[in-house]
């Protein structure tokens, strides 16, 4: 490939959003490709990966990571393929996994935020952003490690049809649990109940939660895996059993909101119930990645365990794909494709 023809073309973060993201908060540059230096390496962006979290990262905010830099190329993580390296553990061709933003090339050390891992030959080249990846590991660490789900329990997801909440009720079944989902639309809950193994979905854009809940799930339900936030967890509070765990993994409904909305006021049932709400990082369990893509490898190796993705085109609509993530446009995991690799 020759690079003397090509610019980079990237999305900066222009301006912090005010309530919900727009395309404004980002500008579109077109700058030359940059060459490596020595140990560095040159990789062009195949596959971008769109998370909740990229809303967070533009705020002037210290969080889990930096904020993203005004004038900064908007993180994301991505597939990429190497195109020069002066590093000896990547080689022209190679495709990795990395956190390279939304540009068509980046430069790589292989070191801290841009660091690089291969892909390995025997899976999609997309499900390390999807199944194999963050969200497939946020939907394994939380509901094992946090929600504990025992066999014969009663586990409530939001956002089921999501990437994450799609995984996390596939192994609650595999852990022999009754498993019930919200989602909005007729669509994700068809595709959970009849191809996620769901027992229940119910529709949140038409139904009523609170009734519904009540009608299903009279026993109660003894562990929630929280996505959304807001009226959902409300609501879902009111139905816990004695010792129920709470997974706090997101709350996207707030995301957006100018002013953070107020906390749940059914939070006493945790005292009642003996119950414990917990939140998490994925990333706390690194080390124990390697183990958890091997298992659910295996899971959809057998089978088990199906997964969606949902994938856009052209980086020119980046900020129009972030935003399907808030409008509940995506079907599964959020992806845009920004190039074949040679
Ligand atoms: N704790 C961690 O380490 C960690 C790691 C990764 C992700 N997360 C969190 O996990 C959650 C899911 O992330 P994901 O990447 O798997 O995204 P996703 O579920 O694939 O996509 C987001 C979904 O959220 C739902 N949604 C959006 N706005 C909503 C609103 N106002 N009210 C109710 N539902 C809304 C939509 O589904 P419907 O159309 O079904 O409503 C949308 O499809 C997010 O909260 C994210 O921040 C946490």
């Amino acid at each position: 490939m020759t690079l003397r023809n090509y610019k980079n073309r990237q999305w900066l973060l222009a301006t912090r959003p005010q309530g919900m993201v727009t395309k404004d908060n980002f500008q579109w540059l077109e700058t030359e490709v940059e060459t490596p230096k020595e140990n560095e390496f040159l990789v062009k962006n195949l596959y971008l990966s769109f998370d909740p979290a990229q809303r967070g990262w533009m705020e002037d905010r210290e969080s889990y990571v930096p904020p993203v830099g005004i004038g900064e190329v908007m993180r994301a993580g991505s597939i990429a393929q190497v195109v020069e390296s002066n590093n000896p553990d990547f080689k022209a061709g190679d495709i990795v996994q990395g956190t390279f933003g939304w540009q068509d090339f980046a430069i790589s050390n292989g070191k801290g935020i841009m660091n690089a891992t291969h892909v390995p030959a025997d899976i999609p080249i997309t499900a390390p952003l999807s199944v194999f990846g963050i969200t497939g590991l946020t939907a394994y660490f939380g509901l094992l490690d946090i929600g504990k789900p025992k066999e014969g329990n009663t586990v409530l997801i939001s956002g089921a049809a999501g990437a994450t909440g799609s995984i996390v009720g596939q192994i609650a079944k595999l852990k022999g649990c009754r498993v019930i989902g919200t989602a909005g639309g007729a669509k994700k809950c068809r595709w959970l109940t009849e191809k996620a193994n769901f027992d229940v979905a119910i529709d949140h854009k038409t139904a009523d939660l609170n009734s519904t809940l009540q009608e299903i799930c009279p026993e109660g339900i003894d562990v929630i895996f929280d996505n959304v936030g807001g009226e959902f967890l409300n609501t879902a509070l009111s139905r816990i059993n004695q010792n129920a765990r709470i997974v706090i993994c997101g709350a996207i409904s707030g995301y957006n909101e100018k002013v953070p909305p107020p906390g749940p006021s059914n939070y006493t049932a945790l005292i009642i119930q003996r119950a414990k709400m917990e939140g998490f990082i994925v990333l706390d369990y690194v080390n124990q990645f390697n183990d958890a893509v091997k298992e659910l490898r295996s899971w959809v190796k057998e089978g088990k365990i199906v997964y969606q993705e949902d994938i856009a085109e052209g980086l020119e609509n980046a900020p129009e794909t972030l935003l399907r993530l808030y409008s509940g446009e995506n079907t599964g995991k959020q992806l845009l494709k920004v190039a074949d690799p040679d």
